[in-house]
């Protein structure tokens, strides 16, 4: 779908902002680009949609060099979500989701049910919101709009920049459950920026590690924990990859880190397939969370839901872990 072959950018100044860049991400893919500031993401992603030119290599989608078709019709195709979050702030919601219909032309009548779909797809009401003013919206639901926008004339690419980064940790946590039910629904290939590894790990279906302009590994989740292939790779991971390393962990299973308080818990919005039962390792929760891309495995036993168990979860088990090392 999007492939980069030998991509370099070196800006005026002569930083090498990415150097020889090589990947491809699949139709429907989530891939996530993570590396530490000023690695050379947003200068990535921006090559994708030709807000920056590369210095060499050549970008294509769907086999067409990007450099050869109407670059217009190329960012039409393509929704970006900035990492500074730029709603135009004197206009209304519903404005703001209507510029890029608008200048396609689209009728009146079109573009307003366009605005009210997709204020639901991302959890606004439209009654309440559409013609607020952008300025009046909390951060949270600054970035709603946002990703309203970037879908507005339905890409099949989208592009985002450290979409969350500016929000407190529960709303972070709650537009990234959103986005991965959104990717469901809406099967858009996602290219995703952040530094944040629970992140990259939570809602990625293959990760792209970079240093320093260079990419350092692409792969699973499970890949990256599994066969790191580069001690930065191990530091990125951080706490999560003792787990990984740690054989003592292969004998944890699920209810050693499950929560056991089911009460809470509303299961109708889990299907059969993000179970599992105690017994299992907690390599095998890891995968099925990420395969499932849900936030949470209900644990069964004898068909009965004995609790549930999450990345958090998995996360304090291998924290510990590490402190008693
Ligand atoms: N217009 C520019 N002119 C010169 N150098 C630039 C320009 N834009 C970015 N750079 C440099 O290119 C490198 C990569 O920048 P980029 O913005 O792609 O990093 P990033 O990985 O997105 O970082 P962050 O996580 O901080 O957003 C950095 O060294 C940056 O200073
Ligand atoms: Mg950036």
């Amino acid at each position: 779908m999007i492939t980069f072959d030998n991509v370099s950018k070196q800006y005026e100044d002569g930083t090498k902002a990415v150097d020889t860049l090589n990947f491809t991400v699949n139709k429907g893919e989530f891939f996530v680009v993570i590396g530490p500031s000023g690695c050379g993401k947003t200068t990535t992603m921006k090559m994708v949609n030709r807000l920056i030119d590369p210095t060499d290599g050549t970008i294509r989608i769907n086999d067409q060099n990007i450099k050869e078709g109407d670059i217009h019709t190329l960012r039409w195709n393509i929704g970006y979500v900035l990492q500074q979050i730029a709603l135009f702030p004197n206009m209304t919601v519903a404005e703001n989701i209507s510029v890029v219909p608008e200048m396609k032309k689209w009728s009146k009548e079109k573009i307003k049910n366009r605005v009210d779909e997709l204020l639901n797809l991302v959890g606004l009401e439209p009654e309440t919101y559409r013609d607020r003013m952008t300025n009046e919206l909390s951060g949270g639901q600054q970035q709603r709009v946002g990703v309203a926008r970037a879908l507005a004339a339905d890409p099949d690419i989208l592009l985002m920049d450290e979409p969350f980064s500016a929000l407190d940790p529960i709303s972070r946590e709650q537009l990234q459950e959103d986005i991965q039910q959104l990717q469901h629904k809406i099967q858009k290939t996602i290219v995703f920026v952040t530094h944040d590894m629970d992140e990259a790990l939570k809602l990625g279906d293959r990760i792209c590690v970079m240093k320093e302009g260079k990419i350092i590994q692409i792969g699973t989740p499970a890949e990256l924990m599994d066969t790191p292939a580069d001690p930065f790779v191990t530091q990125f991971l951080g706490n999560r990859q003792v787990a990984a390393d740690n054989k003592a962990s292969e004998k944890l299973t699920v209810s050693d880190v499950m929560d056991r308080n089911v009460n809470l818990v509303n299961h109708s919005a889990l299907s059969e397939k993000h179970t599992i039962s105690q017994g299992e390792s907690i390599e095998t929760a890891f995968l099925r969370l990420n395969e499932g891309s849900v936030p949470y495995l209900l644990v069964k036993e004898n068909e009965e839901v004995v609790g549930t168990v999450s990345y958090e979860d998995l996360a304090r088990k291998w924290m510990k872990e590490r402190e008693a090392q």
